[in-house]
């Protein structure tokens, strides 16, 4: 073992909801270099040791948000998330789960449409009457623009989101991602949906007055996206 490498044992969550009863924990040992990332473990796990281990990715770019799992109980984006950073908070032993245990279809993968559900609710989009064939662009200045840039970011990954406790207790709540995505838009000064989205996120038992604070949404985003800031605005 060189000192750019280190021998790390990893516990997977394995369930496959078609034929266990329960969930396991199957355990894995190999060398990590100091440059891979969580995703590349995840890789070796399914190249190198069982082909039927399962999880989502795609853009390998911190872009399309399918990767996000749990390393530890820690909300991580796997293919953003260097290695040998956990494994020095971890000591040398990483656990793998899914975002939601309580949701998993086959090992990291989960099933996410409240998730989906919730985002669709807060009517997602700019609502605008726009002219079949304009003659110009709509355009906003850079301090409106400003309002939502940061908002805009999100990549639908669901780590707030299944890192929340106040969706964990009512699962009416719309939750941070939803609560973002509907303060994305309301604040767009082309949309005009801002007054049925704000009935929506003030309803009582659904939107912001369920929010206890806890700032856990914050420190699960992997785009530094800040959730609670939008929904106090909200
Ligand atoms: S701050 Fe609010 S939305 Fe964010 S995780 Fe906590 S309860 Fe959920
Ligand atoms: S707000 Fe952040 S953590 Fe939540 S879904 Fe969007 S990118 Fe993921
Ligand atoms: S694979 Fe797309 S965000 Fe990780």
């Amino acid at each position: 073992m060189s000192d750019n490498t280190r021998k790390v044992t990893i516990k997977a969550f394995r369930f496959n909801a078609e034929t266990d009863y329960l969930p396991y924990y199957k355990q894995y040992e190999m060398e990590v270099g100091k440059d891979e990332l969580i995703l590349d473990l995840l890789n070796r796990i399914k190249w190198e040791h069982d082909g039927s281990f399962s999880y989502r990715r795609s853009c390998r770019h911190g872009i399309c948000g399918a990767c996000a799992i749990k390393v530890n109980g820690k909300a991580t984006l796997a293919c953003k998330q260097n290695a040998m950073e956990l494994l020095d908070l971890f000591d040398n032993e990483l656990v793998f789960e899914p975002s939601s245990k309580k949701r998993a279809v086959k090992d990291m993968i989960i099933d996410k449409k409240d998730f989906w559900d919730k985002h669709a609710a807060v009517t997602p989009y700019v609502v605008a009457d726009v002219e079949a064939h304009p003659e110009h662009e709509t355009k906003q200045s850079i301090a409106e623009f400003n309002k939502f840039l940061d908002a805009d970011l999100c990549i639908q990954c669901g780590a707030c989101h299944y890192s929340c406790p106040a969706l964990e207790v009512n699962p009416d709540y719309l939750g941070p991602a939803a609560l973002n995505a509907a303060y994305r838009f309301t604040v767009d000064t082309r949309d005009n949906a801002g007054k049925e989205r704000l009935e929506l996120t003030s309803q009582p038992g659904v939107g912001v007055w369920d929010c206890v604070k806890c700032f856990e949404c914050a420190e699960a985003c992997p785009k530094e996206i800040n959730p609670i800031e939008k929904i106090t605005k909200l």
